[in-house]
Formats: C-alpha cells, sequence, structure tokens
C-alpha cells in the first residue's frame, strides 16, 4: 500500500475571469518510507495538491488516499497520518509556543506529550523561545513553529511545502538532519522547495510539475543521468552577441552554457572569444538538479512519466 496516492487529481477554480484549471490529472503514488520532492515554478499547483491532501480544498476529480484512506471519505483517518507544514505562515497570535504545541497535540487526543513538545523544541532550536508568545517570534522562528506542530503527533507522513523559505542556514541543516532522522525511522516525508540543492541532495524520486502536470518523474540519480551532462561557466564584462546569449542561462556576469562535448565547450569558448569578448574564471562542472529542472521546464512536451 503506497503512503499516499494521487490519482487522476485535477482541479478547477471558479475565479472572476471564470473557471481555472490548477491540477489537470495527476496521478502518482509515493510509497512508505519514502522521501519525495515535489517540484515545480511558482503557480505549478504543488500547494494545490498538498491542500487536497490535507482535505484543505477538495478535488474537482479524481482520488487521493493516504496510508490507504481517502482524503474525503475517511477524512478524519487520513488527516491523522498526516503532518502538514503549510506553506503560508498562519499561527494564533494569543498563544506561547509551548501552548500552541500542546493544543494541537489536543486537537489529535494526545494528552501526556511533553517529552516529544520538548524534543520538537530542542531540535527545531526552539528551547530558549517555548514561552515566547508567537507575535514574538521572528518570520523564520514561526516557521519553525509549523512544522513543530506538523509533528506534534508523530504523523506517519510528513508534508512540507516550502518548509525553509526565509529560514537561516544554520537551521536548514538541523531541520533537514531532523527530518532525515525521521525519514530513516520509517516516517513518510514529502517535500516541495525551491531550493532545487536540497531536494537534490534529500529526496529519493522527484516529480516535476508544470501547469498542473506531471512534466517528470523518476528517481532523482536518473533525472541527474539525463541532463546535459556537463555545463560550461564563465564571467564576461560585456554583452554576449544575440545569437550565443539565446543558448546560454545568464546571471548578471556569469554565463553558463549547457555541453555535451569538450568539442561544443571549445566551440563555445572560440565563439566568446571571436566576439571579442574575454571570459574569465572558466569552469565545467556538472550538471545539477538545477539544469535537469531548467531543462524539463524549457521542454515543450513531457520528457518521461515513468512511473
Ligand atoms: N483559491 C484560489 N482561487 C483561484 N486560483 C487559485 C487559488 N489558489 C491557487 N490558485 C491558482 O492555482 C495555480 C496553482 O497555485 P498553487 O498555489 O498550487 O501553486 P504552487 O505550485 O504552490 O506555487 P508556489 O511555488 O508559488 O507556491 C496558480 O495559478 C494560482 O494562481
Ligand atoms: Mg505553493
Amino acid at each position: 500500500m503506497p503512503a499516499i496516492s494521487f490519482q487522476s487529481v485535477s482541479k478547477t477554480y471558479s475565479t472572476a475571469k471564470g473557471p481555472f484549471k490548477a491540477l489537470d490529472g495527476v496521478s502518482f503514488d509515493i510509497e512508505e518510507g519514502e522521501f519525495f520532492g515535489l517540484l515545480g515554478p511558482n503557480g505549478a499547483g504543488k500547494t494545490t495538491l498538498i491542500s487536497i491532501l490535507a482535505g484543505l480544498a477538495r478535488a474537482t476529480g479524481g482520488r487521493v488516499t493516504v496510508q490507504g484512506h481517502d482524503v474525503q471519505a475517511d477524512y478524519a483517518q487520513a488527516r491523522r497520518q498526516l503532518g502538514v507544514v503549510p506553506q503560508e505562515l498562519v499561527f494564533d497570535p494569543f498563544f506561547s509556543v509551548r501552548e500552541a504545541l500542546r493544543i494541537q497535540s489536543g486537537y489529535f487526543g494526545m494528552k501526556h506529550n511533553d517529552a516529544w513538545i520538548d524534543e520538537l523544541l530542542e531540535n527545531l532550536g526552539l528551547a530558549d523561545k517555548a514561552d515566547a508568545n508567537m507575535r514574538q517570534l521572528s518570520g523564520g522562528m514561526k516557521r519553525r513553529v509549523l512544522v513543530a506542530q506538523a509533528l506534534v503527533h508523530k504523523p506517519p507522513v510528513i508534508v512540507l511545502d516550502e518548509p525553509t523559505a526565509g529560514v537561516d542556514v544554520e537551521l536548514r541543516q538541523t531541520l533537514w538532519q531532523f527530518i532525515a532522522r525521521l525519514n530513516k525511522q520509517g516516517h513518510t516525508v514529502l517535500l516541495t522547495t525551491h531550493y532545487l540543492e536540497e531536494a537534490e541532495a534529500l529526496c529519493h524520486r522527484i516529480a516535476m510539475l508544470k501547469t498542473g502536470r506531471v512534466v517528470a518523474l523518476d528517481r532523482t540519480s536518473e533525472l541527474l543521468k539525463s541532463a546535459s551532462s556537463n555545463v560550461l561557466r564563465f564571467k564576461i564584462d560585456s554583452k554576449l552577441p544575440r545569437q550565443l546569449a539565446d543558448m546560454a542561462r545568464i546571471t548578471g556576469r556569469i554565463v553558463q552554457f549547457p555541453a555535451h562535448s569538450a568539442r561544443e565547450i571549445e566551440q563555445y569558448l572560440a565563439a566568446v572569444r571571436e566576439a571579442g569578448l574575454h571570459a574569465e574564471d572558466v569552469e565545467i562542472r556538472k550538471a545539477d538538479l538545477e539544469d535537469v529542472f531548467l531543462d524539463v521546464m524549457a521542454a515543450e512536451h513531457p520528457l518521461r512519466m515513468a512511473v
């Protein structure tokens, strides 16, 4: 039995401009114990899919189950299996951190949960803020509380919708260590993030969404193999000629070309020289998940639908 199963899920929002299809036949399963990444550009439908999973939004069509429980027909059982860290910062400003976690425990009928609450506070760097009022916390600290709230009932399936947005580097590392440990202990993890190096490091498999459809789904290692194998990267001081610029990824002074062979790399460098430009800090690196992501999003047709 998969931990999460999405079966032909579609969602159409009604808007002032008419119906808007945010999800269009999304189907895939996440196995028990997997660390699964759901990636996609802004507006691809990631949060919509998670809201349907968490029972916060209703699918227009299709079916979703958590550990075999239908999220609509069997809402209470399905919800109990899930710990969801929402993308939006929502919290009750009147409670302290510890009170908020105790109340959340109460929702799930857990009365003596203080030992686990203390462990969560410790692992999420919140121990010294336990008695602070929620409104006294910084943005990154509020996000940590959301993570703690999601984990308070030790759910077998953990869903994180951009948990590290606005979180500093040190805490991101502690957070990932903690989540990875829970995953090792058998918890299933579904993660969305725009930090692709985090997804590359953590996720066993990855699905990519584009305008409400799955356009890639595979093991992370297979996705990485599919990329143009190398990337030529250098800095220049003036503008590249149009013809070259069209093939490059440009960030300020940094220019990157996907390259499949040494010959291609030589050709790019020769073209830059012929254009009268001087390439500095030239390096060749292996393609990473960000390169794969950009390739997949630029492709007109789905690249891979292996399930
Ligand atoms: N309540 C709503 N009513 C109408 N349209 C909505 C609603 N919620 C989301 N949408 C639209 O559905 C699409 C998918 O939104 P969603 O929030 O799922 O994207 P996302 O992949 O989570 O993006 P991001 O990376 O920015 O968080 C967007 O075009 C969004 O504008
Ligand atoms: Mg979102």
